[in-house]
């Protein structure tokens, strides 16, 4: 009798911790700006998430009371989703912050705003450190950041590429397209390349993601925003670290929206003029215009190739970056490495990334310094740009 109630007590308390929330993937960072950043992670049940953060420090985290952020929609907190969004403000910049995410399962939601919760799952672990980011800075000439592009899914051999860098050194990692190769479900991108992500870096040093053409594939690619969120709410944006503006534009498809492989379901000439206007207006802002240093991160190269991506990007994009002082781009799509000088069709330098390489850019007050590194010695290389 004694032993079956025994077994009896164990299976509830299994069943107990088995039915328990749980965080299944990240946290992971997106969307770093001087006064805030946004943190993403899952759960394996819905739930009401928050993120508490505090300075950095000595103190234990435990101490006191700290700010808590939630994942809201005009005012309210969301409260029925496994995937958490949050959006931190109103920080200081150039600073480092300690951070722990919370999740509280939401068991049921009844009519009015009765919601009833159950457990909850966090980072918030006494014997585990606390996670950390920094801020961008304002104040800087400096910056520096890895560039990854066209790992079509292979996590493995992205963690053996990368798994001598000192993440901790960079601003952030730029991924620039096609680090899948469709877009079929969450599970498949945590799998192909966001896990292996959150492993290395990103829930310290934050992702800035450049979609591919491949990205723009699959029954999932229209939630892959949901996966990088933007303020702007698009896949492209302008940001600054000190004095180095960034533009991150979205290249569309390669072959004519009308081809067969897109099934009835390609609008991006239009949808590459309308993202036009926007850098036309973003060139002439006082942010870009009194940036030192200009970087462009575009996953097709316009100048390299004959497709019809290719031409339409030379007719929308380049006449704008032609004329705004741009000094590198940095594209990837041929899967080879390649150096454009400046020529009459770009009057800036374009560095094309291989798929088997990473680059490692650091910009300082006169001079751009990459490094091209791959597994193999014959594929590494390293130049300088002047700053122009
Ligand atoms: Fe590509």
């Amino acid at each position: 009798m004694k032993k079956i109630s025994g077994l009896i007590t164990l299976l509830l308390f299994a069943s107990t911790i088995f039915s328990q929330i749980k965080i299944t993937h990240g946290p992971y960072l997106c969307d770093m700006d001087t006064d805030g950043v946004t943190i993403v992670w899952t759960t394996d049940k819905p739930a009401l998430s928050w993120v508490e953060i505090a300075p950095e420090g000595t103190e234990s985290f435990y101490q006191k009371e700290h700010p808590k952020y939630f994942d809201t929609a005009a005012g309210r907190k969301r409260a029925n989703q496994t995937l958490h969004r949050i959006r931190i403000s109103g920080l200081e910049d150039g600073t480092k912050y300690r951070y722990r995410i919370f999740s509280k399962e939401v068991t049921e939601r009844k009519a009015g705003n009765r919601a009833i919760y159950g457990s909850v799952a966090s980072t918030n672990v006494y014997s585990k450190k606390p996670l950390e980011f920094t801020t961008f800075a304002k104040e800087t000439a400096n910056a520096s950041f890895l560039v990854l592009n066209d790992i079509h899914g292979k996590s493995d051999f992205m963690k053996e590429l990368c798994k001598d860098i000192d993440f901790k050194a960079l601003d952030f990692v730029a991924m620039n397209g096609d680090m899948s190769t469709f877009a079929e479900s969450e599970e498949q991108l945590f799998d192909e390349y966001i896990d292996a992500s959150v492993e290395l870096y990103a829930s310290e040093t934050p992702i800035v993601y450049t979609r591919g053409n491949h990205e723009t594939r699959g029954v999932f690619a229209d939630e892959l925003i949901r996966y990088f969120p933007t303020r702007n709410g698009e896949f492209y944006q302008m940001f600054s670290v000190g004095s180095t503006c960034f533009l991150v534009l979205d290249c569309g498809e390669d072959k004519p929206d009308s081809d067969i492989e897109y099934y009835g379901l390609a609008d991006y000439d239009r949808y590459r003029e309308e993202e036009a206007r926007w850098l036309a207006k973003c060139v002439e802002t006082e942010e870009f215009k009194s940036a030192k240093t200009r970087i462009v991160f575009l996953h097709i190269p316009p100048p390299v190739g004959d497709w019809h991506g290719n031409h339409h990007l030379q007719q929308t994009f380049m006449p704008i970056l032609n004329r705004a002082n741009i000094d590198v781009m940095f594209s990837g799509h041929t899967h080879r490495f390649s150096y454009h000088e400046p020529n009459s069709e770009a009057n800036f330098p374009i560095v094309v990334n291989g798929n088997k390489t990473y680059v490692m850019c650091k910009v300082g007050k006169d001079k751009i310094d990459i490094e091209i590194t791959g597994l193999d010695k014959k594929d590494s290389r390293h130049f300088e740009l002047p700053v122009r």
